[in-house]
């Protein structure tokens, strides 16, 4: 395992700092020079470095901005700066912009330049208050810098930035719904193709990102593609921030290098499991995904990695369940949150989800029937792939892989009736 890395996110107290002056004497503007230096040069360079999408896909980011830059010249394309970050047990987003808001700006001016895009957008989580007061003052600091003016230059045209509120609800944070929601509609996921880098906002180009992703972005146009790769883990490059909750001594963002094991995460950097108890579950990935149990402790928690043993890193939220407490109650309580979630544009969604978070809570509180449990394990079967977007299947795997790890408490919980 190499060496955690000092000069990336928020490890280094440089990168951790109020006023643009202070970012620039420190790790700051090093990335936008080398990209101003050679533009030609950052698509590539994206691609050796191997980042991928922090936002839960680990989709290649190289592909999204060479799909944008692609694209007819002419007329306006837009970055959306996805900081919606609403998912139970996420908390990353919010840390790197309240606490380095130049890095994700830096990151988000060199992908504009990389793709022909003259307008930024900050989408930001309205309960994020003082997120988005800071991302507000850091980006009033970079409109009146030298910088704005020479990437103006570059890009031919008016290079503007703009901090918006976004609906503050979990859906708003698909990239289709973050477009519909900046265009001023209710946040419904559009249907796809067209993809948002063919046909976006107001049906422009648009790249949509993670805000960890854009956090990436200078540090690796200034240290280059091998030293993000020799970070990480063989196909998985770079770090990770992983938010661990629940039943641990020293709950937490940690950044670690990519692929950091399950059980250093927990037992060396989040202080073990409270009360010196064993560990029972980890929901990873957040509370769309699957849950890894403690016989899986050696699993390295990257995107690649975690696909083989049919679990996911999605946003890197590790939530962890201590022995002794029930897991279906945290299952009924996600399915909850994702019924409450579905923006109601696809029936076996809204009533899929609605209906599955009954019947596990009625098994959790031990009111359920057998029928009960054989209806909730075949709408888990049913439901995959019936929605417009993910969030069905986020809420169906979690479930699927409770059943398929903890079949026997939604037993116990069936007898006890
Ligand atoms: C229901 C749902 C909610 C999502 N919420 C977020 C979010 O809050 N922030 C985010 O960056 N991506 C979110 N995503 C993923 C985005 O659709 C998109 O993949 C991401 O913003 C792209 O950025 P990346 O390639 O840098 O990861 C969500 C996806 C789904 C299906
Ligand atoms: S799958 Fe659910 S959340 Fe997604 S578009 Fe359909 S109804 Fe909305």
């Amino acid at each position: 395992m190499p060496t955690p890395p000092l000069n990336t996110l928020l490890r280094h107290p440089a990168n951790r700092c109020g006023s643009l002056d202070e970012w620039l004497r420190g790790n700051g503007g090093k990335g936008l020079e080398a990209a101003l230096r050679d533009p030609a040069a950052l698509i590539p360079t994206i691609k050796a470095a191997g980042l991928r999408g922090l936002g839960g896909s680990g989709f290649p980011t190289y592909r999204k901005w060479a799909m944008v830059a692609a694209q007819p010249a002419g007329g306006h394309r837009y970055l959306i700066c996805n900081g919606n970050e609403d998912e139970p047990g996420t908390f990353k987003d919010r840390l790197l912009l309240e606490e380095s808001p130049h890095q994700v700006i830096e990151g988000a001016l060199i992908a504009a330049l990389a793709t022909a895009i003259n307008h930024i957008v900050f989408y930001i989580n309205p309960h994020l208050k003082r997120a988005t007061e800071t991302v507000a003052a850091a980006v009033a600091q970079w409109q009146q810098c030298d910088y704005l003016q020479q990437l103006s230059q570059q890009l031919g045209t008016e290079l503007t930035l703009e901090v918006t509120a976004s609906p503050g609800h979990y859906i708003a944070g698909e990239e289709s719904a973050a477009i519909e929601a900046v265009e001023g509609h209710f946040p419904f996921p559009r249907g796809k193709p067209p993809y948002p880098a063919v046909s976006g906002l107001h049906g422009r180009p648009t790249l949509v990102n993670n805000i960890e992703t854009l956090a990436n972005v200078p540090h690796i146009i200034h240290q280059g593609a091998a030293w993000f790769q020799g970070l990480g883990n063989g196909t998985c490059s770079g770090t990770k921030i992983y938010c661990v909750s629940g039943d641990v001594a020293a709950a937490g963002a940690y950044e670690l290098p990519m692929g950091t094991p399950l059980q250093s995460l927990i037992f060396q950097h989040a202080g073990g499991i409270t009360d010196e108890r064993q560990l029972k579950a980890v929901f990873t990935g957040g509370p769309s995904n699957s849950i890894l149990t403690r016989d899986e402790l050696d699993i390295a928690l990257d995107f690649d990695t975690l696909k083989q043993h049919h679990a996911a890193l999605g946003t890197g939220a590790m939530i962890v369940v201590a022995e002794g407490n029930p897991i279906t109650p945290h299952v009924a309580k996600y399915l909850d949150f994702f019924a409450n979630a579905s923006c109601g544009q696809c029936p076996p969604c809204t009533s899929g989800t609605r209906e599955m978070a009954r019947l596990t809570k009625m098994i959790a509180s031990g009111c359920g029937t057998i029928d009960d449990f054989k209806l909730l394990s075949s709408l888990s079967e049913m439901l995959p792939g019936s929605g417009r977007c993910h969030l069905i299947d986020g809420a169906v795997t979690v479930l699927k892989s409770a059943l398929s790890h903890f079949s026997h408490e939604f037993q116990d919980n069936l007898e006890q009736r």
